[in-house]
């Protein structure tokens, strides 16, 4: 795999303005979850860098557990309505206060899947946070309780988002050159 600066159209969103915003989401979701029982849901494998930082800004006892979701669509462009749990919790959530970690959220279809799944087991509560919202590409509502940034149609990566599963270990998020981008991939 080359090296990602033949990736790199732009910097989207540096380090320090990713980490001043996640400290800013973790010092909301410790004053809203005070004094509550609250379990973190991770969703593999974009989520994991936002997760890591997230919960050592959050200062309410909390546990976390993780899952996976694929969709049927093959490449890491191409989302569908159909999506597949592939990785299923280890925690009991009923009557839990459920929070997912998401990186991004695009057309919705991802989220949606894990939040009737989830909703099924009754906990007492279910929210989302995520990092991104590239809202003008949503293609069913779906509720975020806690948003990083909302960015613009475009492919991005680091900080978790993958190109072909490479480059989700980059500080900051970055946006694909336009001569890579193949929607149909
Ligand atoms: P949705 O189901 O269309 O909302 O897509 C959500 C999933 O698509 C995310 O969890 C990501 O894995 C992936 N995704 C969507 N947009 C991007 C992007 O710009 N870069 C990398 N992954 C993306
Ligand atoms: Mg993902």
């Amino acid at each position: 795999m080359q090296d990602y600066h033949e990736f790199l159209d732009e910097v989207l969103i540096p380090d320090d303005v990713l980490q001043k915003r996640i400290a800013e989401l973790g010092a909301e979701i410790s004053r809203d979850y005070k004094g509550k029982d609250l379990l973190l849901v991770c969703i593999l494998r974009g989520g994991v860098v936002f997760l890591t930082d997230l919960m050592r800004h959050i200062s309410v006892p909390h546990s976390i557990d993780f899952m996976a979701v694929s969709s049927y669509g093959v490449g890491v462009r191409q989302h569908n309505a159909q999506s597949r749990i592939t990785l299923d919790l280890n925690t009991d959530i009923i009557n839990r206060n459920v929070l997912l970690v998401e990186d991004i959220v695009d057309s919705g279809y991802t989220i949606k899947a894990v939040l009737d799944f989830l909703s099924t087991r009754h906990p007492k509560s279910l929210r989302v946070c995520t990092l991104l919202d590239k809202a003008e590409r949503r293609k069913i509502n779906v509720p975020i309780h806690y948003r990083g940034f909302t960015i613009p149609d475009k492919f991005v990566f680091g900080y978790g988002l993958d190109i072909d599963e490479y480059y989700r270990n980059l500080p900051f998020i970055g946006v694909l050159s336009k001569e890579h981008y193949c929607p149909e991939a």
